[in-house]
């Protein structure tokens, strides 16, 4: 195919012409489909329904070591459940603490605890003129959300496909006390699907920052998220990492089984160093007596140890496994070659990261909208919703089925190469009235 930016002025306007006729048949076809959120589709929440036989009214709610699971206690979590999540998280069960349903809302309570009473013994950011925190780019937006919702100021970092810019990060770490964290998603990154390099992980673990209180907010949403068998992702492990470097205190790491079994039903965790975990202890219990522990015996019984879930998520995989190929498949046939677009083929995770030409996002994005296809808004992989080129989307393939994902991708196609040429055309008249 030809590429778009060699493209004389006329061949520019009869390519639009023949793309605005494609466009309306697919705005004839009533579409309404949805590739906003990474949420898992029917088929695969249908894998754990099993789950609600792993108990019932027979069944011996108590733990191993006796726990009723039925009534109040245990604030850590019941120790078996530890173990399985700890396995998952790739740590040791007496660094695990499970929490409710939802890792977002561990993270929220870590950033508005240290708001209200610090972190370890330091001053509460709420005495404070200001707290910034660092944002790898592109995002998950709801990490952002966080942060912009307690007024803490967000700086981008660049992503590569090893990682966010560390030059950066330990320079400003390293010299701004106001700075109190950065968020990561270091395995299948939301949005690109990158997983940080071993380089990336050891700078981490080797951060010297100003701040005493500064935390590493590592969120392995996807760390056994793997889409193939043979082409995974490996990532170190940070909590060891950070203990070898002699910064054990550095990290807290988040974890759920959202994308696992149920996300409105799961288990969360927080895995970090034991003077961390008293310290969050310390606050926690204030909070509650202790989380859903029928639940995390539930999640117990139905996997039974870690070996039973990795062979779930790999059931799992292969219901997702022929979306994420049909996208990077139709995005090659109908886009490769063009020099308008580029887009990542991650091993694992639940998002594709696609970027357009400069300024193009938003109206790629309105188009598929008028056509029924419903996408994550523009700028949300950006702090503030601000992505200062306007050429960055997130594109979730999980949720629709096979075929209405299909005829997404081809919509979203045609709408990336009408308005890329519509912009370049535009680009041809600017040329011409310089003249
Ligand atoms: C990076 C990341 N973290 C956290 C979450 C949400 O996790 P939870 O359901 O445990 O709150 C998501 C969901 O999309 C995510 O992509």
């Amino acid at each position: 195919m030809k590429s778009y930016l060699k493209m004389s002025r006329e061949e520019l306007a009869a390519e639009i012409e023949a793309l605005r006729a494609e466009y309306r048949k697919y705005q004839a076809m009533d579409l309404n489909l949805d590739m906003s959120r990474g949420k898992p589709c029917r088929e695969q929440l249908d894998l754990s329904m099993d789950m609600m036989d792993a108990l019932n009214s027979e069944a011996d709610l108590s733990c191993e070591d006796g726990t009723d699971c039925r009534n109040y206690g245990v604030l850590e979590g019941i120790w078996e459940a530890r173990v399985l999540i700890a396995d998952m998280m790739e740590n040791n069960p007496e660094n695990v603490l499970l929490y409710g349903n939802s890792s977002l809302n561990v993270m929220y309570d870590q950033i508005a605890r240290s708001f209200t009473h610090g972190v370890m013994g330091n001053t509460p950011w709420c005495k404070l003129d200001k707290v910034k925190w660092l944002c790898p780019v592109p995002g998950y937006d709801r990490h952002f959300s966080i942060t912009e919702y307690f007024g803490i100021e967000m700086i981008p970092v660049p992503m590569s496909s090893n990682g966010p810019d560390m030059e950066m990060i330990e320079k400003l770490v390293s010299e701004d006390e106001a700075i109190k964290g950065i968020w990561c998603v270091p395995k299948y990154s939301n949005p690109q699907g990158y997983s940080y390099n071993d380089e990336t992980v050891r700078r981490f673990a080797r951060l010297k920052p100003a701040a005493k209180d500064f935390r590493i907010y590592w969120d392995n949403a996807y760390g056994v998220h793997h889409l193939y068998d043979k082409h995974q992702d490996y990532l170190i492990e940070i909590l060891a990492e950070c203990k070898r470097a002699g910064n054990p205190d550095l990290v807290y790491k988040f974890s759920s089984t959202s994308k696992i079994t149920f996300p409105g039903s799961g288990i969360a965790a927080l895995a970090t160093s034991a003077n961390n975990l008293e310290d969050v202890k310390n606050q926690l219990k204030h909070q509650t007596i202790g989380h859903d522990k029928v639940n995390q015996l539930r999640h117990v019984r139905f996997f039974g140890d870690i070996h039973g879930m990795v062979e779930h998520m790999r059931k799992h995989a292969a219901v997702i496994r022929p979306k994420f190929e049909a996208v990077e498949q139709i995005f090659a046939q109908n886009l490769e070659g063009l020099e308008i677009a580029s887009w990542t083929k991650p091993n694992g995770g639940y998002f594709i990261s696609f970027d357009g030409l400069d300024g193009t996002a938003k109206a790629i994005i309105d188009r598929a909208k008028k056509a029924g296809v419903k996408l994550t808004p523009a700028g949300s992989t950006w702090p503030y919703h601000k992505d200062p080129h306007d050429n960055n989307i997130r594109i979730a393939p999980t949720y629709p089925t096979l075929d209405e994902l299909k005829t997404a991708a081809k919509l979203f196609s045609v709408c990336v190469k009408l308005v890329s040429a519509e912009k370049l055309y535009g680009k041809t008249e600017e040329k011409k009235t310089d003249k």
